[in-house]
């Protein structure tokens, strides 16, 4: 087995920080639903990304596994990864709850998971990226990027900033989402701004190609949030 390197990234951090504790983890949903419309975003998602029913896809940093689960009603087996047990527990409950038994859950971080399926049609990240600084993404995206299949379909959807009027959407954004959710979100918004490692487009574009990954589009929404839909070359 490969040995890490002693100078590897503590992904356990942000996990022990934000998304270890079962009674977060089982408000995550309610939570984000007040900012956000996650089953719409899944859909779109899924219909984009036009899986076969006999496809196997990864949902990395799956998180409450919304996404999982409904690709899982679309395609063969869904892997369900995240570095957080109390997330993965969820998952599984939820997953036995819908009656799905194509939902594969494994614990491990983009720096550190193994996987031991079959090559994959499609990898889903939304969210999770951002937990690393820039040096580590490049590392977590070229990893990501060999378990694809040739031609594989990589999407990403994070917090993304633009280069242009960067306060003022930022202020929008907090401004958008305290509207929508309440005071205590547009301060989560606030302090992942302040204390997380998401990075501007321009960045993230070059790393994805450095990952191997051509981008067939790139959405920027509010010069704070991006979807990419790419293909492995
Ligand atoms: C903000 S949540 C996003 C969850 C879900 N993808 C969504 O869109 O709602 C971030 C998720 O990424 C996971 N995560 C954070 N850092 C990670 C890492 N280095 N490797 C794998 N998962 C990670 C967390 O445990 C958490 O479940």
């Amino acid at each position: 087995m490969k040995t890490n390197p002693t100078w590897l990234w503590d992904e356990t951090v942000a996990i022990n920080r934000d998304f270890g504790d079962r009674a977060v983890v089982a408000a995550y949903d309610e939570r984000h639903r007040k900012f956000r419309d996650i089953d719409g975003e899944n859909a779109a998602i899924l219909a984009r990304l036009d899986l076969r029913p006999d496809a196997a896809v990864g949902d990395f940093g799956c998180g409450t596994g919304a996404f999982a689960r409904l690709a899982a009603r679309r395609c063969a087996t869904v892997y369900a990864i995240d570095l957080s047990a109390a997330m993965l527990d969820f998952v599984q409950w939820k997953a036995k709850e819908d009656g799905l038994d194509n939902v594969v859950c494994r614990q491990g971080g983009f720096l550190t998971y193994e996987h031991d399926g079959p090559p994959l049609d499609a990898i889903h990240s939304s969210l999770a990226l951002h937990h690393l600084p820039d040096f580590w993404k490049q590392r977590a995206l070229d990893r990501l990027a060999g378990w694809l299949k040739p031609g594989g379909k990589f999407h990403l959807m994070d917090v993304v900033f633009g280069t242009e009027n960067v306060e003022a959407n930022v202020e929008a954004w907090i401004a958008h989402t305290a509207a929508q959710g309440g005071a205590e979100v547009g301060d989560s918004i606030r302090a992942h701004v302040g204390k997380e490692f998401s990075t501007y487009d321009w960045i993230l574009a070059g790393l994805l190609e450095r990952a191997g990954f051509r981008i067939d589009s790139a959405d920027a929404k509010g010069g704070v949030l991006a979807n990419y839909y790419c293909t492995k070359a």
